[in-house]
């Protein structure tokens, strides 16, 4: 969709739809008081009428409003005003952009971005409209026969800002709003895509895609042949057991200094777990297909910034592989050593997502890296420890930690720290090798984030446990796309782009 600004005196903006905000108790926002006033009060009077209060969700069309240029007027409730920030400022955008949907007009413009949202500046309002607008008429149509197409899709919508001028800012607001919105679309078509054709190899085409279509990204993929060579033995371990060969997709985006050191994301890109020979119990094993939205999210965020041609150097790593039961699968009790040098008892067969990142973790250190993210549905315990609001994230180093939870809190896609100290680390002491894969009953999350420690010593890192975040489960199951907001966010700071 396109959006464009607009400034001006709400009644005579012509279009077919305007959408305007009313507060609890029938307050009017500014732009719906002055539609009120050319109208002669009609406004107020079919808010009587039609027993509207402005609650948050309740919504009304208006038709043929006397003094106002555009065919029809859309109200949002918006709830308390006091209670406004911009989470609400969310939900009502949501809410204004799936009836727009609904109704099929030409065209639209939406007054929401004129209200002032908590304390979110210009900039963030305008994003979030972006963001939350296409998040809301995203559809995963591509494994249907037979997709339901809207007769008239809304392909502009006109963002209102009041009668001030636009500024350089609020032109930022749109254009990272859309480029963040392209980031999860794309990380949620990957995720929502079944094993079968998600597949290594398909997560490698996607990343090589990006790279045809950037000149400051080059994309490279290990084969098999090439890891081994590495000596990538934790990983070569999990795709065993599986028909797919495993892939290591390499993203090198340059866009700052050759001297500046880059940013390395590296997503867990497990294109389906069964659990391998420890397999996982049938009930909901679908879900697994989502495994590798780390990966995703790292594909998404690296479509971010070249969108935006961000000045920053920045590599994207996905180790891509699948797991499961095979003749010739890990077994518990097999001892693998991984390209570090180190040893590892693999316990249980289902904690292979660690066992895919300590070799792609090791591989990010010939990048010299100013620091190292690394992104993985990696542990049911996180779900349980945080459910689906915030990501859990656990770090070596404090002012990086400190960066991803600002990144996440600016960007409404949250994570929440969770320690990482030595007194967890006998959980994954091995009688047989340098460690083992599992650490026992207790702190499943902080236990894997200990594995990982192990092979992130000579960087500054950071860790995001998105397993409760990544997807949706229910009725209406499907891939989120978090965190690419929070990823490009960290990203936007880093290189001095951030306008919030
Ligand atoms: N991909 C799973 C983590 C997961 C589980 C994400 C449930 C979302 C929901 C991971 O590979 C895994 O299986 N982890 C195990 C680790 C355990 C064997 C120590 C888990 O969390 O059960
Ligand atoms: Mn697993
Ligand atoms: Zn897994």
């Amino acid at each position: 969709m396109d959006y464009v600004l607009k400034t001006g005196n709400p009644e005579k903006l012509r279009t077919s739809c305007l959408v305007v905000g009313v507060f609890e108790s029938r307050k009017l926002t500014k732009p719906a008081a002055t539609l009120d006033k050319a109208s002669g009060g009609a406004l107020s009077s079919i808010l009587k009428q039609g027993d509207f209060e402005g609650d948050a969700g309740q919504s009304m069309m208006a038709y043929q409003v006397s003094g106002c240029l555009s065919e029809r007027i859309l109200l949002i409730g918006l709830g308390p005003q006091k209670k406004f920030d911009l989470s609400a400022y969310r939900k009502a955008v949501a809410s204004a952009t799936r009836l727009l949907d609904d109704a099929n007009p030409v065209d639209a413009i939406t007054c929401l971005p004129a209200l002032e949202a908590g304390s979110a500046s210009p900039y963030q309002v305008l994003r979030e409209t972006v963001i939350t607008s296409e998040e809301s008429l995203y559809r995963f149509d591509q494994c249907k026969s037979n997709p339901k197409v809207s007769k008239r899709p809304l392909k502009k919508l006109g963002l209102f800002i009041g009668d001030g001028r636009r500024s350089k800012a609020m032109q930022d607001g749109v254009s990272h709003g859309r480029a963040i919105a392209r980031g999860v679309k794309l990380a949620k078509d990957l995720g929502n895509l079944p094993g079968n054709l998600c597949t290594p190899d398909y997560l490698a085409s996607q990343a090589r895609s990006l790279g045809r279509k950037s000149s400051a990204l080059t994309v490279r993929v290990l084969s098999e042949k090439q890891m081994k060579t590495l000596g990538m033995g934790a990983l070569l371990s999990v795709s065993r057991g599986s028909r797919q060969p495993a892939r290591l997709v390499v993203m090198e985006y340059k866009g700052g200094k050759s001297t500046q050191k880059p940013v390395v994301l590296v997503g867990k890109g497990l294109t389906f777990d069964a659990g391998g020979i420890s397999l996982k119990p049938a009930a909901g094993m679908d879900e697994m297909k989502y495994d590798m939205c780390g990966g995703a999210s790292v594909i998404g965020t690296m479509a971010a910034c070249t969108e935006l041609k961000l000045p920053i150097n920045f590599i994207g790593i996905v180790p891509a592989s699948e797991n499961l039961p095979d003749g010739d699968a890990n077994k518990p009790g097999d001892i693998v050593t991984s390209m570090s040098g180190q040893t590892i008892e693999i316990l249980n067969t289902d904690a292979e997502g660690r066992l895919i990142l300590s070799d792609a973790l090791t591989y990010a250190e010939r990048y010299q890296p100013a620091a190292v993210i690394d992104i993985a549905t990696l542990t049911g315990a996180c779900v349980i420890a945080l459910g689906a609001h915030a990501s859990g994230l656990l770090s070596n180093d404090d002012t990086l930690a400190e960066q991803v939870l600002a990144a996440g809190q600016t960007a409404g896609d949250r994570a929440w720290r969770l320690p990482l100290w030595d007194d967890y680390q006998e959980q994954i002491d091995s009688r047989f090798a340098d460690m083992a894969n599992i650490g026992g009953k207790g702190a499943g999350t902080i236990t894997a984030a200990c594995f990982l420690s192990r092979f992130t010593e000579k960087f500054s890192w950071a860790h995001l446990d998105i397993a409760g975040t990544a997807w949706k489960s229910g009725a209406r199951k499907g891939s989120t796309g978090r965190p690419v907001p929070l990823l490009t966010q960290f990203l936007l700071t880093h290189c001095g782009k951030d306008v919030s």
